[in-house]
């Protein structure tokens, strides 16, 4: 296939899940809204509705589509991976964090609702992405539902996000280790991405042989995804990105750039991603969209 028709191809397909993503998002509005307080209410949804890329519910639906479970049985859990991403996009924009006032085009959630109001919608949307998950997947067999959430909620927790955004807010001592910038990017960003991938196919099958692809699969992609994110942060532009360019040298940060420089890590990036289209390929041999998603992310701009 021409690499044009391959390119509309991929857009197509993710254009598929974005949608029925949308729509759930919007559907789902009411059951979100109950009992909550108006202004706790009007935080959490203006992160959600800011337009993100909605790469992980994306992937969590492709992955449960090719593993016999419906989009529609694995929208809730879909969700519930993009109330919890958003919430630590939240919590990492605050000043006590990376201290950004853009988030996704626009004011990020403190600088528009206050530091207060911003701790407790990441929060109320960390707390809620468990929740609704549960509550809503009626379709999936309990012991299925049970391995996602086991495998959702190690993804955040101290082994995963939070244990991630600490080393990256804590890295000198360890500064000198070429190899653990990997590790702050494979438990900040990967753990997440990972799971997405993961925990969608386990809606539809207990097969450890295809569990552990997509393991690999979602393994590869996280790495590559935050190699791109610290690129684009020195070559991009705030209008581009939709957050401010240029943080983390300002901050100090150890990243794929300040370690191995732009081209290296470009490089690194490229191997990621050879290393995710080969573990679904052995799984799919005939699937164009997962193995072809891996370029599109690979060349993305924001
Ligand atoms: C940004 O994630 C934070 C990282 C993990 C690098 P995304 O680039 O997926 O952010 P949105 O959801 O599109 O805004
Ligand atoms: C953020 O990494 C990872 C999480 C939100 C857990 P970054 O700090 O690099 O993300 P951006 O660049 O602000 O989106
Ligand atoms: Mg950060
Ligand atoms: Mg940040
Ligand atoms: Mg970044």
């Amino acid at each position: 296939m021409k690499s044009n028709d391959a390119d509309l191809k991929v857009k197509s397909e993710l254009n598929k899940y974005k949608n029925f993503f949308e729509d759930y998002l919007n559907a789902s509005s009411e059951l979100r809204n109950k009992g909550v307080p108006h202004n706790l209410f009007e935080a959490m949804d203006y992160s959600l509705f800011a337009g993100g890329k909605r790469l992980r519910p994306v992937l969590c639906l492709a992955a449960a589509e090719r593993c016999a479970c419906s989009i529609t049985d694995a929208l809730p859990l879909a969700l519930g991976f993009e109330m919890l991403h958003t919430a630590t996009l939240i919590h990492d924009d605050l000043p006590c964090m990376d201290d950004d006032d853009m988030r996704r085009g626009k004011p990020s959630n403190h600088a528009l609702f206050g530091e207060t109001l911003a701790v407790l919608a990441g929060d109320a949307l960390l707390a809620l992405s468990f929740e609704y998950p549960l509550c809503h997947s009626i379709n999936i067999e309990p012991s299925k539902l049970l391995r996602a959430m086991r495998i959702f909620s190690s993804a955040v927790g101290p082994a995963g996000v939070c244990g991630g955004q600490v080393l990256d807010m804590y890295t000198a001592p360890a500064a000198c280790d070429p190899n653990y910038v990997r590790k702050i990017a494979s438990l900040k960003t990967g753990t997440l991405i990972r799971a997405a991938v993961t925990a969608g196919a386990a809606l539809g099958t207990e097969d450890q042989n295809i569990l552990s692809s997509f393991y690999d699969y979602g393994t590869h992609i996280g790495s590559a995804f935050q190699i791109i994110d610290d690129i684009l942060d020195v070559s991009s532009t705030a209008e581009e990105l939709g957050k401010t360019p240029g943080k983390d040298a300002e901050q100090g940060k150890l990243t794929h750039v300040s370690v191995y420089g732009i081209e290296k890590a470009a490089k690194m990036a490229e191997q990621e991603t050879k290393l995710a289209k080969r573990a679904i390929l052995k799984l799919f041999p005939e699937d164009d969209f997962l193995p072809q998603f891996t370029d599109y992310l690979l060349r993305r701009t924001y």
